[in-house]
């Protein structure tokens, strides 16, 4: 057979068990999506197929059978595996262009013309042309990724593995990585399996594998998946019904309700699924402190924030403001400098030029910041987090570091883990948790001081479509409640939407500063923010 055959294959971690016994046939020439919450075992299964992790069953991809990591060896030529992280297969110290030399050089690849064209097509989906020699140390998060991704696409695996190789990545590179992935998957012949947290990409593919707690639960095309759940999707209104309401949906298993049905979106699939499992969507109610106003309008004032590495300019006099109680999202392509941009407000860049005040402190060095750490919250890019200590360990360091006494401390843990429901994990390693449980606590450390200001980078890249949707539940909350400003980037347009005001960059330098609503003003017809966003950056 020429395509990939996976039969009763399970896994486990010990005693653990990842994955039930599945089986299904895939085809070569066709894509294939694996959806799925968080932790569902989706990355195990592609571990277990790209012969890095060991396995029950049979696995048989172009006539090579294999049943563990070892007895894959002869099959592994064939098998290019992008794993889930922000460019964990980079050396830090080499170059753009020195990555494509050694990966190239290890697939073997002949330098042929074909193959200068192919690497010239990636370099310019990818966007990485115009930055050859810079090391990978230096990209930004979703440069670092797409190098990654071209890494893996060079030699043209006749299996293609990717695990959520769009995290992290904009929408205008998203779009052209599925344009060049549908080509090559034709012309090739090749047989493409991708995890993705993003709804909208299951339309490129021919078929979808959804997995929900370690099972396979159905196997079909996107118009099938999206019959099965139509029943259950209504108009969202305010009346209190047993189920799930989001901003466009309301989720109930009663299929004859008296309201209109509204038709489902594949986000649909997940919350319809999880109702199906018996689980209710769980209930946010974080109570109000009282804490006062800062007094002024402004929690932050930027202005004219120019930055540079050498002759890069990677910020050209931005100003922006931060009003008192406002959820700001901070959007842009890869590159366009938003993480320089919240480095330089947490005092851990110095700029060039420009001033910069926040909660009433001028702001030019580390030290100045200093004054404000126990008003300024932070949730990095990348996940920084103690890998070999529990999320209760890990919360209990952050949290002395802030000085909270140790009682304190206690309580707040327990209380804020309850709030943002997360507490069963809490004895577990922060190895050991899904990428939404991770998120949560990454909030809760930098929530445990009490800020005044919220900076999250990107905090929901990667996480599934409910806990994204928990997330900005409990971000709405501790605004208005806890009387917190929050600026927060994200590569989610749909997530613009719940911003009270947006800021565009592009190539270091804002293009436009506006509430939704009057952005959508400005675009009649858009039928979603991300096609405002394309506007700006198509033009
Ligand atoms: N230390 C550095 N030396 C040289 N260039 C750098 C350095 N740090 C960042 N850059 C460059 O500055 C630009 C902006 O990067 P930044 O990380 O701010 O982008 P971003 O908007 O956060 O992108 P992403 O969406 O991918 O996270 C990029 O071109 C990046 O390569
Ligand atoms: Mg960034």
């Amino acid at each position: 057979m020429n395509g990939l055959e996976v039969k009763d294959v399970s896994i486990k971690y010990g005693k653990t068990i990842a994955l039930k016994p599945c089986s299904f046939t895939l085809e070569s020439g066709t894509i294939t999506g694996f959806i799925g919450a968080d932790g569902a075992g989706k990355s195990s299964l592609l571990n277990a197929i790209a012969g890095v992790m060991d396995f029950a069953g049979q696995i048989v991809f172009s006539g090579y059978a294999y049943h563990s990591a070892r007895s894959s060896e002869h099959a592994k030529k064939y098998i290019g595996l992008m794993p889930q992280g922000l460019g964990l297969i980079l050396y830090n110290s080499l170059s753009v262009e020195q990555h494509l030399d050694y990966f190239s050089r290890i697939r073997e690849i002949d330098n042929d013309s074909k193959f200068s064209e192919f690497r010239e097509s990636l370099l310019l989906m990818s966007g990485l042309k115009p930055f050859l020699d810079r090391q990978a140390a230096n990209l930004s998060g979703g440069m670092r990724q797409k190098l990654a991704l071209i890494c893996t696409l060079l030699h043209k695996p006749k299996l293609l593995l990717l695990d959520e190789p769009t995290t992290g990545v904009d929408p205008i590179s998203r779009y052209e990585l599925w344009n060049i992935l549908t080509k090559i998957t034709k012309e090739e012949q090749m047989l493409v399996i991708v995890s993705s947290a993003y709804m909208q990409e299951a339309g490129y593919m021919d078929k979808l594998i959804l997995f929900e707690e370690g099972e396979i639960i159905c196997q079909d095309s996107k118009e099938e998946l999206l019959t099965s759940v139509k029943n259950y999707c209504y108009e969202p209104v305010d009346d209190l019904i047993e189920g799930i309401k989001t901003v466009k949906h309301l989720y109930s298993l009663k299929d004859d309700l008296k309201i209109e049905h509204k038709k489902p979106e594949l986000e649909s699939v997940f919350f319809v699924n999880w109702l199906k499992g018996g689980r209710k969507f769980p209930k946010i109610s974080i109570e109000n402190k009282r804490i006062r106003d800062t007094g002024s309008r402004y929690v932050l004032k930027a202005e004219n924030i120019t930055k540079k590495f050498n002759q890069f300019v990677a910020l050209d006099r931005v100003s922006l403001n931060l009003n008192s109680k406002e959820i700001l999202g901070l959007l842009g392509p890869n590159g366009a400098g938003k993480t320089t941009f919240m480095k330089i407000l947490l005092g851990l860049l110095p700029y060039d030029g420009g001033s910069l005040e926040m909660l009433n402190v001028m702001i030019k060095s580390y030290k100045d910041r200093l004054r404000l750490k126990s008003r300024i919250g932070y949730v990095s890019q990348r996940f920084a987090l103690y890998r070999k200590m529990t999320i209760k360990e890990n919360l209990i360091y952050f949290g002395t570091l802030y000085g909270i006494k140790k009682r304190e401390l206690e309580d707040k843990i327990n209380e804020y883990s309850r709030i943002l429901n997360f507490n069963k994990w809490i004895n577990y390693f922060a190895d050991d948790v899904p990428m939404g449980i991770k998120q949560r606590f990454s909030l809760c450390a930098a929530l445990l001081h009490e800020p005044r200001v919220l900076i999250l980078d990107e905090p929901t890249s990667g996480i599934d479509v409910i806990a994204r949707e928990l997330f900005w539940e409990i971000l709405q909350q501790i605004k208005d409640n806890w009387n917190i400003s929050v600026i927060i980037s994200t590569h989610y347009m749909s997530e613009a939407e719940f911003c009270d005001r947006v800021v565009l960059l592009k190539d270091g330098v804002k293009i436009a500063d506006d509430t939704v609503g009057n952005l959508y003003g400005k675009y009649p017809e858009a039928k979603n923010f991300e096609e405002i966003f394309l506007k700006y950056y198509n033009a």
